[in-house]
């Protein structure tokens, strides 16, 4: 029989795509989601590629009785917990907001999940836990900072609650680094809503005309071209390293309760560099504009990837160009 394994925001941009991996992997995905920031669409995007419609549940993760009868009637042998806002400057007009659904929502479904005697549980974390890194590339051993936002807040109390619940709670917590692009069938892939507060969306309804122009922000960084540096990762790669770290809680492979990794390439680019693979990528122009600073942005940031390969034994495979390349594709198919 195969292993079930609950996603929560399992319809999300990250969660529909581990969702497919998961599947190509064996195991048998069963989704939450509240469809707050997700749609509907993605489940039938998820069935047109994985050949069923996989369990799907509508509600909070705050909703403690759903979840408690959900985890008693299917007995999944781990969790994989995406559900969470992400957007900084909303975090900061609404912090309660964040503190309830990430924070709260972690310690719900941890409660549950130890009445119901389920141990294993892979987290979303964020590289915005290092702030302006005290090293590059960044290792899981450098230095976190005070958040700089209650979204980053949410990410480190997370892991903090996480290992303290160590004696009983195994953790693979992972670190992300940008993840963007979109399955390569353009079946499934990121859904903002509104204006994106994200570079690659933006990009990709710019160059689709909803968005007349790209603003860079800031082009006088001490980087090489002066514009931000960051380590973007295909969202299907980070989809099979969750696959990685749930094989290693199930074959309790792990050293440790709790398990720290960096999901990056380990390559950093800057914004114009992005710019230019796309144009190169795809063929098509990217109008865009230098503005000011962003308040808040980090200058530089890649991973250091040595633990994951060796520990964890998954590395990133696809190279910014198939990122962008598939990130365009989606950007067609969602425009039509
Ligand atoms: N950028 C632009 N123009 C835009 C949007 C972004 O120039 O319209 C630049 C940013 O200044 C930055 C880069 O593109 O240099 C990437 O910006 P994103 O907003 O796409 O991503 P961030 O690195 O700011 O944020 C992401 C996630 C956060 C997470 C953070 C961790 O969105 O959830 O990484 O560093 F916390």
């Amino acid at each position: 029989m195969k292993s079930k394994i609950i996603v929560t925001g399992g319809l999300g941009f990250i969660g529909s795509h581990t969702v497919v991996a998961l599947h190509e992997a064996g195991f048998e995905p069963i989704i939450i989601d509240n469809l707050s920031n997700s749609q509907l669409s993605a489940l039938d995007g998820i069935e047109k590629l994985i050949g069923y419609k996989p369990q799907f549940a509508q509600f909070d993760v705050n909703d403690a009785p759903a979840l408690r009868q959900l985890i008693e009637e299917s007995k999944p042998h781990a969790v994989i917990h995406f559900a969470a806002f992400k957007a900084v400057g909303e975090s900061v007009e609404k912090p309660l907001m964040y503190y309830r659904n990430n924070v709260g929502g972690l310690v719900t479904l941890l409660e549950v999940m130890k009445e119901t005697g389920l141990t294993d549980i892979v987290f979303s974390s964020s590289c915005t836990v290092y702030g302006e890194p005290a090293e590059i590339p960044v290792k899981e051993s450098t230095i976190t900072k005070p958040a700089e936002s209650p979204y980053g807040a949410t990410k480190q109390m997370g892991e903090v609650i996480l290992k303290d619940n160590a004696p009983w709670c195994n953790t693979q917590c992972l670190r992300y680094f940008n993840p963007i692009g979109a399955h390569p069938s353009a079946e499934i892939g990121e859904l903002p809503l509104g204006v994106p507060n994200n570079l690659i969306p933006y990009l990709t309804q710019t160059v689709a005309g909803i968005r007349e122009s790209l603003t860079v922000f800031g082009n006088d960084y001490d980087t090489p071209d002066g514009t931000c540096i960051r380590d973007y990762i295909h969202v299907v790669d980070l989809a099979e390293a969750h696959v990685s770290a749930v094989k290693r809680l199930i074959d309790k492979s792990y050293q440790n309760a709790f398990e720290v990794f960096n999901i990056g390439t380990g390559n950093g680019s800057t914004v114009l560099e992005v710019i230019n693979s796309f144009e190169s990528a795809t063929g098509l122009k990217v109008p865009h504009t230098i503005g000011g600073r962003r308040a808040g942005d980090v200058v530089k940031v890649w991973a250091e990837t040595t633990k994951v390969e060796n520990v964890l034994g998954w590395k990133a495979k696809r190279n910014l160009e198939t990122m962008l390349r598939d990130a365009w594709n989606w950007q067609v198919k969602l425009s039509k």
